[in-house]
């Protein structure tokens, strides 16, 4: 019989220790170790990976191997993995709860027409799952259910089934029976996985792995599940508004600049091949307060409409929300327009607002930000087909954005009349267009001139 030790993880890196410790000595973070008991032969799994040992090969003919990948049957999805899934590679698949994780992959196995798709779900029950089914769109018998939690008998019936790809809803619940902590801890999580990961790298199944999110928006679960997976994709969105997005963070085998946009319908989720027509639909003209931005999210341009409402604060201390975007950087922006502008905004309050309920990181933000806040502020409305796009510095300079070309003429295909960019930029790459006029501008300062008159 295997004995079993008591030992202490950290929930946040994984960090193994003998004793309890106040801070990991490994990522410094305090009060996160959690007692677990593992049986001293948890190692076997991951031992007998040695018996298959490879030999050496050229790295030519090492390179074809890599290239062998499988449509998932959704384009947005296939563009994020970097063109299609590369066989025997895990994908790890994270997002809070309720945001449609189970929903896309469940659209992805039904869609799939070139094999058997075997979904084992840990959360809900075959006929939850097959009733979901009938909601998206059609049932095929190229989809299996399991309802099993235990990696081995999920590897067996896979050995039987031979599946193309196989997901797992989701990694915190699996349950491997060697391990006598419980689902969801850092043991199980990286045992479990470790031994599905050598069924999938030996038989070349593509695996997908569900996660979910912490409150902190970091992945229950140990960093090493990041470190063990090819690809990390976030599925991410608010769940108040129908768009997600979907982002890979890590990619052995493509890009991270990708991002796939879809929409949360009634039926599930439906891809977005034009964000900018959707993100600009409900665009309010003649309102102060609003100014749309060109993003670059990904290697695709699309338009945002940025909102901001400045008032008198009620209270002694003013307060300060953000949705969609960094609230370090409005507080920035804010202290820019204060000292550079000689706005007092000190005593305002400011909410601002990317809609769409996407959250932007992509700093040509800056600039509408800066344009809905003045506006707001001094209730004076932007000129109709006016856009923004640039990075403000701490002096109030506009700092050029890269592929600035790209944004003016997605701008310009969008019907926008105007457009707010660096002066910075290379001469040739702001040279005025026919459809669409564009102004150069050096300082925030400049900004209020040109936006007000
Ligand atoms: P789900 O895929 O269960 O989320 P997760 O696996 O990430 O926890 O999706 C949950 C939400 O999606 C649920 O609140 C309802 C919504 N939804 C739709 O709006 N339309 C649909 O067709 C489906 C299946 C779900
Ligand atoms: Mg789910």
């Amino acid at each position: 019989m295997a004995k079993t030790k008591s030992v202490f993880f950290c929930q946040n890196c994984g960090y193994e220790s003998p004793k309890w410790q106040g801070k990991c000595p490994s990522c410094s973070e305090w009060n996160t170790f959690v007692e677990e008991t593992i049986s001293k032969s948890s190692g076997r799994h991951l031992q007998a990976t040695t018996e298959n040992q490879g030999i050496p090969i050229p790295i030519t003919e090492a390179e074809e191997e890599v290239q062998a990948r499988l449509t998932t049957g959704q384009s947005e999805t296939d563009r994020v993995l970097g063109g299609g899934m590369v066989k025997g590679s895990l994908v790890l698949i994270a997002g809070e709860p309720g945001i449609g994780k189970s929903t896309l992959l469940l659209q992805m196995a039904l869609n799939f027409e070139k094999g058997a798709v075997l979904y084992v779900s840990g959360e809900e029950s075959n006929a939850q799952i097959a009733d979901r089914a009938k909601r998206i769109g059609h049932l095929t018998p190229n989809c299996y259910l399991l309802s099993e939690t235990n990696p081995e008998s999920i590897i067996s019936q896979a050995k039987k089934l031979n599946p193309a790809f196989i997901v797992i809803d989701s990694v915190q619940t699996l349950s491997a029976s060697w391990i006598e902590s419980s689902p969801g801890s850092i043991s199980q999580i990286r045992e479990s996985t470790a031994r599905l990961m050598q069924f999938a790298k030996q038989s070349s199944t593509t695996l997908f792995l569900i996660g979910h999110i912490t409150k902190e928006g970091s992945i229950a679960g140990p960093k090493v599940l990041e470190h063990m997976v090819d690809t990390v994709m976030v599925f991410e969105g608010d769940r108040n508004h129908v768009f997600r997005l979907l982002r890979s963070t890590k990619n052995r085998f493509g890009s991270t600049n990708e991002i796939g946009v879809y929409r949360m319908e009634g039926s599930g989720l439906q891809a977005v091949t034009n964000p900018s027509e959707v993100l600009i639909n409900h665009y309010s003209e003649n309102m102060s307060g609003s100014a749309a931005s060109v993003i670059i999210e990904g290697i695709r341009p699309f338009i945002v409409e940025v909102q901001a409402l400045v008032s008198s604060a009620v209270y002694g201390t003013p307060q300060r929300t953000a949705t969609g975007f960094d609230i370090k950087r409005l507080n920035m922006l804010l202290a820019v327009l204060e000292k550079r502008c000689g706005f007092k905004l000190g005593g305002k309050d400011v909410f601002l607002n990317v809609a769409g309920g996407i959250k932007v990181s992509d700093p040509a933000l800056d600039l509408s930000v800066a344009a809905a806040i003045l506006s707001s502020s001094e209730d004076l409305s932007i000129e109709p087909g006016a856009c923004f796009c640039g990075e403000i510095g701490l002096s109030g300079e506009i700092r050029p954005v890269n592929r600035v070309e790209k944004r003016i003429s997605e701008a310009e295909k969008l019907g926008f009349k105007t457009i707010f960019v660096s002066f910075f930029h290379e001469k040739d790459s702001i040279s005025q267009k026919s459809g669409i006029r564009i102004i150069p501008i050096r300082h925030i300062r400049e900004m209020l001139t040109k936006m007000f008159g």
